[in-house]
């Protein structure tokens, strides 16, 4: 549905302060759908707030599963156990969320009903064959509009495959692996590059196996998963607009707390670092295999980043974030990147249109794009003149738009700013709080 919600930023000199952000959207996900395979009671807390994980919610409740919520942040999920999940006769609507939608289609394929799962207009047109192929070769039927949504799942007796994807994908893995869980035999997956590592921590900590060695993952199906009280941390890619912002503006120092720490996710820090900024990290705890930690941004001095096809995976949502940085100052060259076409809105035209309506020098590549900041040699750098930039429905668009805006000699607009619930709800009153 279009959105016209529109939000004011006005120009920021510098950002200071210490907050936490809210739980993990890609473990929320993956923990909600673990603990309803699960035996018994999950307790899982600082449950990430957006409207993408209230859409996992609400599948896994048509699918038979009583999943109640709070105190705030809290979500108690009874599990039915493996295999156990019952038909629901309307569709499933994973709303915005290719996390939601991809996941559910590997652990329906196990379930011998037929499902049907449908999303907004953005989930509508993102590419599906990516699960629909693997998942066909274990033994379900998936029925698609030429490869996009809506799927009817025609779930089956699965056998476990040895499968390599075209693309490095942590959704495609994860729905290979949770069809595994289902299949006779082993599941193996071998990915092209690594992606994020969350479903094989979150399995071990559900009490399942995994077996992982470099690039390949395997698991053994008819396995029991058993209840467990956790909680999340907070979500890197949230995190991420926040850091960028302190390093983009000068004598700006912000500090995360509890935000998570897995290696997978955390790229952006290095390349931060080679941007120019001041980082420190410090693990503070590790919990379900997955640590976290603080994180403080100091800004330093605006570089040029060249980011190429073997970082991509890394950062994969933190691009728009890393457009952003180079709004104030500095360059960034982003190769390898056609992902960014397929994902909430296509990244690259829609953050190139946003950046340029803004007054920034942006530019788009098939597979990448080119931000050029003010001139830092220059004797009166010219600042962007700010505008209107429409975020496309796209959450990760509203908060790039968001921080390139401070840097703005003008007042800007944000159009469809309140995309952000998707994964941020309240992310503009901390911008607010957070700009001195
Ligand atoms: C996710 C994987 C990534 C990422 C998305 C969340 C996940 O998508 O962009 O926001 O939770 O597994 P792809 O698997 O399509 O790269």
């Amino acid at each position: 549905m279009p959105s016209f919600s529109a939000t004011t930023i006005t120009p920021g000199r510098r950002l200071q302060g210490r907050l936490h952000v809210p739980g993990d959207k890609s473990i929320s996900h993956r923990y909600a759908m673990l603990a309803a395979l699960a035996e018994g009671r999950s307790t899982l807390t600082q449950f990430a707030p957006g409207a993408d994980c209230q859409s996992t919610i609400a599948c896994l409740r048509q699918l038979g599963v009583d999943v109640q919520e709070g105190p705030p942040g809290t979500v108690t999920v009874l599990g039915r156990g493996l295999g156990r999940l019952r038909s629901s006769s309307q569709p499933l609507d994973a709303g915005n969320s290719g996390t939601t939608m991809r996941l559910l289609a590997g652990i329906l394929a196990g379930h011998a009903f037929r499902s049907t799962l449908t999303g907004d207009d953005s989930l509508s047109r993102r590419p599906m064959r990516r699960v629909i192929d693997p998942l066909g070769r274990m033994g379900a039927r998936i029925e698609s509009d030429d490869g996009r949504p809506p799927l009817t799942v025609h779930g089956a007796a699965l056998h476990g495959i040895d499968y390599q994807p075209e693309v490095p994908s942590a959704q495609v893995k994860t729905a290979v692996v949770l069809a595994g869980l289902h299949a006779e035999g082993v599941t193996s997956v071998v990915e092209p590059a690594p992606t994020r590592d969350h479903t094989e921590r979150a399995i071990v900590a559900f009490g399942g196996r995994v077996a992982c060695d470099g690039l390949r993952m395997s698991v053994p199906g008819g396995q029991r998963l058993s209840s467990q009280s956790l909680s999340v941390p907070g979500d890197f890619s949230s995190a991420a607009f926040w850091l960028v912002a302190a390093a983009a503006l000068p004598g700006s120092r912000i500090a995360v707390d509890d935000v998570g720490l897995n290696p997978s996710r955390t790229a952006l820090l290095g390349v931060l670092r080679r941007f120019g900024a001041r980082v420190e990290v410090e693990v503070t705890g590790d919990e379900a295999g997955e640590p976290r930690g603080t994180i403080t941004v100091e800004a330093d001095r605006a570089g040029t980043l060249h980011i190429g096809p073997e970082e991509v995976p890394g950062l994969i949502d933190e691009l728009p974030a890393i457009g952003a940085l180079a709004a104030h100052g500095g360059e960034v060259t982003v190769h390898g990147a056609a992902e960014l076409r397929v994902k909430e809105s296509d990244r690259i035209a829609a953050l190139v249109a946003g950046f340029r309506a803004l007054g920034i020098n942006a530019d788009e590549h098939p597979d990448g794009f080119i931000v050029q900041g003010p001139a830092a040699g220059a004797a009166r750098p010219r600042r962007p003149h700010g505008g209107t930039a429409d975020a496309c429905g796209d959450h990760r668009m509203a908060m790039a738009f968001a921080i390139a805006a401070l840097a703005a000699e003008a007042p800007s607009t944000i159009l469809g700013a309140d995309a952000v619930a998707i994964s941020y709800p309240g992310f503009f009153d901390i911008l607010d709080r957070l700009v001195v």
